[in-house]
């Protein structure tokens, strides 16, 4: 028996879809028959995507649009309707940080965080939710981090829009029910991506990431239990579940895409054991 997803001939929109974790997940989608519209700042990274969606089998349309621009976002979302005559899916995945003491960080940057993490998010559902409600039903999976479920030092307002996210998961995941509509969230830790390198703008090649510093590589052993850092295509895993009709029971989950670190809660790789204390002398055993 096969194990059929169920997205052939369905419409999606994907937000930051130019690299990372929404590459990822829109190329996934497309390569499984699901046509994309591929939401993203910076348009010759769509069209990358376009062209690894294309290369995968698939559908894809780029769509210019800044997520902090709500009309503009909104327009980029009906046009993806227009074009495909439905909508299945949205993936609320264009995010950004800067890492900043809370106290050291201006009111400007608090409303450029809220801006591009949560009303994004709020504005690309206030715009598809209609249109996946009229095409009889979907998924919204909106792509928060394993920083909204705990602190986040240096990252303080991205940490509460993280949140944010995951309690309006939450509540729209009971008010869409009557429209036929799931929402779900992934929550990623460390994931190796274009952002999470410091890459910010033009086109890249997921294959080429330059490599973490050695320091940084060893530190991340210590502290994720499945001892290396995430993929994009492990984060895709997981969004096209939550997004497929296999997950036809399943609304207001949070997903932690992780590889433990949520669950070992500040716990510690230290020689052939773990410890809270790392910097401590390690116990007798
Ligand atoms: N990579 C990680 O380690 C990690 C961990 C937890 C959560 N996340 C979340 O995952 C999401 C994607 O992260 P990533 O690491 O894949 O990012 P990335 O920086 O690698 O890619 C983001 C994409 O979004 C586009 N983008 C940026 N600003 C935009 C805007 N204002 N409007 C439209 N498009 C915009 C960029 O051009 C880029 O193509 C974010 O919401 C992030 O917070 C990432």
């Amino acid at each position: 028996m096969t194990f059929d997803l169920g997205f052939e001939g369905k419409a999606a929109v994907v937000t930051g879809a130019g690299a990372g974790i929404g590459q990822a997940i829109a190329v996934a989608l497309a390569g499984a028959g699901v046509r994309v519209g591929l939401v993203d700042i910076d348009l010759q990274r769509a069209e990358v995507t376009r062209e690894l969606a294309e290369r995968a089998g698939g559908t894809a349309t780029s769509l210019a649009a800044d997520v902090m621009d709500t009309a503009a976002l909104t327009e980029a979302v009906t046009a993806a309707h227009r074009s495909f005559g439905r909508l299945d899916i949205l993936v609320n995945n264009a995010g950004g940080v800067r890492a900043r003491r809370f106290l050291e960080q201006s009111e400007r940057s608090w409303r450029r965080h809220i801006d591009i993490n949560l009303v994004s998010m709020l504005a690309a559902t206030s715009a598809a939710a209609p249109l996946i409600a009229s095409s009889g039903g979907g998924s919204i999976l909106n792509v928060t981090s394993i920083e909204g479920r705990r602190a986040a030092p240096m990252y303080a307002v991205y940490a509460a829009c993280k949140a944010a996210m995951i309690s309006f998961t939450h509540t729209m995941a009971v008010e869409l029910a009557e429209h036929g509509i799931r929402v779900n969230a992934l929550a990623p830790d460390h994931t190796a991506t274009a952002g999470n390198r410091g890459i910010l703008t033009g086109p890249v090649d997921p294959e080429a990431l330059p490599p973490r510093p050695p320091d940084r590589a060893a530190a991340v052993r210590r502290y994720v239990p499945l001892g290396r850092e995430g993929a994009a295509a492990e984060c895709a895993d997981a969004a096209m579940y939550l997004c497929s009709d296999r997950a036809g029971y399943v609304t207001g989950v949070t997903l932690n895409v992780d590889g433990g670190t949520a669950a070992a809660g500040g716990w510690v790789r230290s020689g052939a054991g773990w410890t809270l204390y790392p910097d401590a002398a390690p116990l007798a055993q």
